[in-house]
């Protein structure tokens, strides 16, 4: 049997569709109370949003990537959810493959050493690489990145970041292609977690600390 809640309290609001035993299905906003899941988060950009800005961005990937080697490197974890929409709006072809790298560990700021947990599969050399990152905040993730990446010899190096936190910057790197400015907040949600949590959420929250 499905049980679907919709309250609506200024200025949050909390959509629950329940499904059975299994849980939550569909929309699922943290409310300032918890919503059950214990934080305090507002959605800073919806799904709707999300996906209008991906497709343009996607768009403009096509232009500027006609006739190249295209392929696209997405950074472990984070930006998996951004990387599987955007190469689906994408209308060249391309190849994925991915790296890993840490940072962060348990907390919300970056410790400012970027350690290399995965290599790419493949080598690059001569190719078109388009990084895809979730997030640029210090910098210091895509700088290292692009460094040890432009050493394999690639034909050109980009980068695609879905937010861009620029009052944060430790380094001068500039990502080619941001989706949304935002400011010095932590987010979470489509890719983005927490403390290896809340990924799955379909927009991006705000955490209130
Ligand atoms: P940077 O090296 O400081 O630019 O940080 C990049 C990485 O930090 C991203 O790949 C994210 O994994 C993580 N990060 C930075 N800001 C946030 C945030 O607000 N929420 C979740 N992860 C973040
Ligand atoms: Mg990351």
């Amino acid at each position: 049997m499905d049980i679907t809640f919709i309250l609506q309290q200024s200025p949050f609001k909390l959509t629950l569709h329940l499904q059975g035993e299994c849980g939550y299905r569909g929309e699922r906003v943290v409310t300032k109370n918890g919503g059950g899941l214990g934080l305090q988060v507002q959605v800073l950009i919806s799904k709707e949003e999300i996906a209008k800005r991906v497709k343009e961005l996607g768009e403009q990937i096509s232009n500027d990537f006609c006739d190249k080697d295209l392929i696209v490197v997405g950074i472990l974890k984070g930006a998996v959810i951004f990387m599987s929409d955007l190469i689906r709006e994408i209308a060249i072809p391309l190849e994925v493959d991915f790296m890993a790298t840490s940072s962060y560990g348990q907390s919300t700021k970056t410790s400012g050493v970027v350690q290399l947990l995965k290599d790419l599969d493949t080598p690059i050399e001569g190719r078109d690489v388009l990084i895809v990152e979730d997030i640029i905040d210090s910098g210091l993730t895509l700088s290292y990145l692009s460094q040890l990446l432009q050493s394999r010899k690639p034909a050109s190096i980009k980068t695609a970041v879905l937010l861009d936190k620029p009052d944060r910057r430790q380094t001068d790197f500039v990502p080619d292609y941001v989706g949304f400015s935002i400011p010095d907040q932590f987010v979470i949600g489509y890719g983005l977690d927490f403390n290896h949590k809340y990924r799955e959420l379909p927009y991006i929250g705000v955490v209130n600390e």
